[in-house]
């Protein structure tokens, strides 16, 4: 049986890609699955939290109890959880925003025709949402982090992360590796929290990941 030792904690989950739509029909966007945050909201209301999903365009379903609410854009992901995140005990961020939009064409589909030259997009900087709560974070809220990095020393990288986006905890990833990551069901990640305690937890299951990382909470 599962714990309940998440009852009546309310928490904000986001997970999934956003999309930036540069024209009526194109976008611009990453293959995130959504499958981290989902670990983490099944996780969390297995054990009685009062869950709020904010989604990018995934394919995936939620039992009736979680409370969903779809978006496209980083804006709209950010405009839904600086609504909700006064009200919560606890964030946690996994969508995969996309930091930057392309400046909207605005006239319905481009042609090829139109830009025979090529096709030049500018793109304008997406606020963090994830850094935006960190900012108006009470000290009775908690909030999580992930960091998807290319970099070795995912140690130091993931830290000053932490720290820049005022967080509890943050969970880091390598996106190098075939057989973790983006729309796998396992990961490798490291757990890292503002205390400095560290974990590592290789090759896993998410829904393992999910379930320590509440406990950790
Ligand atoms: O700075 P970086 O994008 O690597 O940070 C990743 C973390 O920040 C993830 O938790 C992600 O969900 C969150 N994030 C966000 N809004 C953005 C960019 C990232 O919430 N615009």
């Amino acid at each position: 049986l599962a714990p309940h030792d998440l009852t009546g904690q309310k928490i904000l989950i986001t997970l999934g890609p956003t999309r930036e739509h540069f024209d009526k029909v194109r976008f611009w966007s990453n293959p995130s699955s959504g499958k981290m945050g989902w670990s983490l909201a099944m996780a969390a209301w297995l054990r009685h939290a009062r869950v709020t999903v904010v989604h990018g365009p995934v394919n995936l379903t939620f039992p009736p109890g979680v409370d969903t609410i779809g978006v496209n854009t980083a804006r709209e992901m950010f405009d839904a959880c600086m609504d909700l995140w006064p009200d919560m005990d606890m964030g946690c961020c996994t969508a995969a925003v996309a930091d930057f939009s392309p400046v909207p064409h605005g006239r319905g589909k481009l042609k090829k025709d139109e830009c025979p030259e090529g096709l030049c997009v500018t793109f304008t900087r997406n606020p963090d949402i994830l850094k935006t709560m960190g900012e108006h974070k009470r000290p009775d809220q908690r909030l999580i982090g992930f960091a998807a990095e290319a970099e070795v020393d995912l140690q130091t990288t993931a830290k000053a992360k932490l720290t820049a986006k005022n967080l509890d905890l943050i969970a880091a990833n390598r996106i190098d590796s075939d057989e973790t990551g983006f729309a796998r069901w396992n990961n490798s990640v490291l757990l890292l929290d503002s205390q400095g305690q560290s974990e590592h937890m290789l090759n896993r299951p998410k829904i393992d990941i999910a379930w320590r990382i509440w406990d950790w909470m």
